[in-house]
């Protein structure tokens, strides 16, 4: 198993800051605006951006939440280097702070409870993740709010009358995918249970979202280069895993010539879902519990 904290996704973890800003245009803003539906933003004074990584969603939350002030986490000092370039490129260090800080272990002593906590594809970096999950609700105040963005349903590109479709290609390609960040991560995230696991801490107001992203035809240069970018990644990383004639497959759709490939395609389009799972803690009892346990 390699470490978990390693880039196990295409799109996502050890990417360049412009492979992130990118990923995050793609993926990240689309569920950010689910956020802001839920979360009335005059009620949040503190938040924290837990596994923040290059800071993209640190400076969408703190422009969006204008009076708050923004605690950005993560365990790695690169990271947190990358977010506060970014938070300062952005003019808004002054309601922005950086913290190094590991949610495998108990974060309380470093910071006061705040009123929200978003973890966005980060606590699945734990083998743990109710022990992730308990270490992340107990920075949330009571009456405040947790929200953990993680995967949903997987890519989908091609139509499904499209032969890399009809063949079963694109299937086994998202199989391979799943194997090998199982074997990154050294467990299955999308076996987690984050309602139960919320509903077993004692949250209120425990639900679960999809949030759907979908960049429809016909894709703008920018979708179509993270799309590239995504496809040469995953294929880096799962070929090992997949037929060598599926590989090829792939690999002839990377290739700007080919008609039905990813730059000259017209009916292609970006479809994949999140989740949203969020729950409120408790007044009194709840915190208590948080901070003896
Ligand atoms: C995939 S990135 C997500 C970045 C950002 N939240 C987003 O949605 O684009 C995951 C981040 O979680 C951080 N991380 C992983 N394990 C962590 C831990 N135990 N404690 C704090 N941060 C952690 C990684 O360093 C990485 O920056």
């Amino acid at each position: 198993m390699n470490s978990s904290r390693e880039d196990h996704e295409p799109g996502h973890g050890a990417a360049t800051a412009s492979d992130a800003t990118l990923d995050a245009e793609i993926t990240l803003l689309p569920v950010l605006d689910h956020l802001e539906s839920h979360i009335p933003s005059g009620r949040v004074n503190r938040l924290v951006d837990l596994g923040c990584g290059h800071g993209i969603g640190t400076v969408e939350l703190a422009k969006r939440f204008p009076a708050a002030t923004v605690i950005a986490i993560d365990v790695s000092p690169a990271m947190l280097e990358s977010a506060s370039n970014r938070v300062e490129d952005a003019d808004l260090s002054n309601r922005v702070e950086f913290l190094l800080g590991d949610f495998d272990v108990d974060l309380c002593q470093l910071l006061e409870p705040v009123d929200l906590v978003w973890a966005s594809l980060s606590l699945h970096h734990t083998t743990d993740s109710a022990s992730g999950l308990r270490n992340a609700v107990k920075l949330v105040a009571p009456g405040g709010r947790i929200v953990v963005n993680e995967f949903g349903a997987e890519l989908r590109v091609w139509p499904e009358a499209s032969p890399v479709t009809a063949d079963g290609v694109w299937v086994r390609f998202g199989q391979a995918l799943a194997t090998s960040r199982i074997d990154h991560l050294g467990h299955d995230p999308s076996s987690t249970n984050w309602e139960e696991l919320l509903n077993s801490l004692r949250l209120s107001e425990v639900g679960a979202t999809e949030c759907q992203i979908l960049h429809s035809p016909v894709l703008s240069s920018r979708e179509r280069r993270w799309l590239t970018r995504y496809l040469r990644r995953a294929v880096d990383r799962c070929a090992s895993y997949m037929e060598a004639q599926d590989v090829l497959v792939i690999e002839e759709l990377l290739d700007s010539a080919h008609p039905e490939g990813i730059e000259l395609s017209t009916d292609i389009s970006i479809e994949m879902s999140r989740m949203l799972y969020t729950g409120v803690r408790a007044s009194g009892s709840a915190a208590q519990e948080g901070k003896s346990s």
